[in-house]
């Protein structure tokens, strides 16, 4: 699908319902959010990123964590919703598709949840530059992927896959989490030789 179209559809979905997922009411989704937010590394964080908040059920779970959090959203009507869900002060909300919107910060933790599989191949590869330039030196980066038919054309597994091998050398995995339905995995941005450089000190 492309670009255009992809939004349209996402568009259509909060048209015909609030929150498309039902994420601030299902249980699975409640338990999904709860999981995401045990498997941050660090306690608290300076300034999170959230991509494709949608109606921002998972947004309440990460502000606690998050001195500052901006939960950004390629949606106006998913936005919305999330605005009047979430009223945190130090949460903001922004419209804008990622990577090609960024917001004017530099965060510690990028939350990438059911999101990845919109992405076409060259945001995947615009998202791993903005991991690599845009975040802090040592980000964590959280994946969160429904296991099942995605409905489009990439999985999930395939989708996070895909972001690891755009982001090359710059992140390791730290935490990977397989669940009923979904799958968690942690990434830390940093330096890291490959296997040969360790042994023989060559670039
Ligand atoms: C399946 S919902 C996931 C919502 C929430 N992250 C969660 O885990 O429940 C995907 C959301 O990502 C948004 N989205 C898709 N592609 C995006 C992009 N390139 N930039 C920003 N938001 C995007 C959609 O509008 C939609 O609200």
């Amino acid at each position: 699908m492309p670009t255009l179209d992809i939004h349209t559809h996402l568009a259509n979905l909060y048209a015909a319902a609030d929150d498309p997922w039902n994420t601030h009411a299902s249980p699975y989704e409640q338990g999904k959010f709860a999981k995401t937010v045990q498997s941050l590394p660090r306690t608290q964080y300076r300034c999170a990123l959230e991509v494709g908040c949608g109606a921002g059920a998972l947004t309440a779970h990460l502000a606690p964590r998050c001195d500052y959090l901006i939960a950004t959203d390629c949606t106006e009507r998913a936005l919305s919703v999330a605005r009047s869900r979430v009223t945190h002060p130090h949460v903001t909300f922004t419209h804008g598709s990622v990577p090609a919107d960024w917001p004017n910060a530099v965060p510690d933790l990028i939350v990438l949840s059911e999101v990845l599989y919109f992405l076409t191949d060259a945001e995947s590869v615009g998202l791993a530059a903005r991991i690599c330039q845009d975040t802090a030196a040592d980000t964590d980066i959280v994946m969160v992927n429904w296991s099942g038919d995605t409905g489009g054309l990439i999985s999930g597994r395939q989708a996070a896959d895909r972001l690891v091998t755009d982001l090359g050398h710059s992140c390791e995995c730290t935490f990977s989490q397989v669940c009923s339905g979904f799958s968690i995995e942690v990434l830390r941005k940093g330096s890291f030789p490959r296997i040969g450089q360790m042994f023989s000190g060559t670039t």
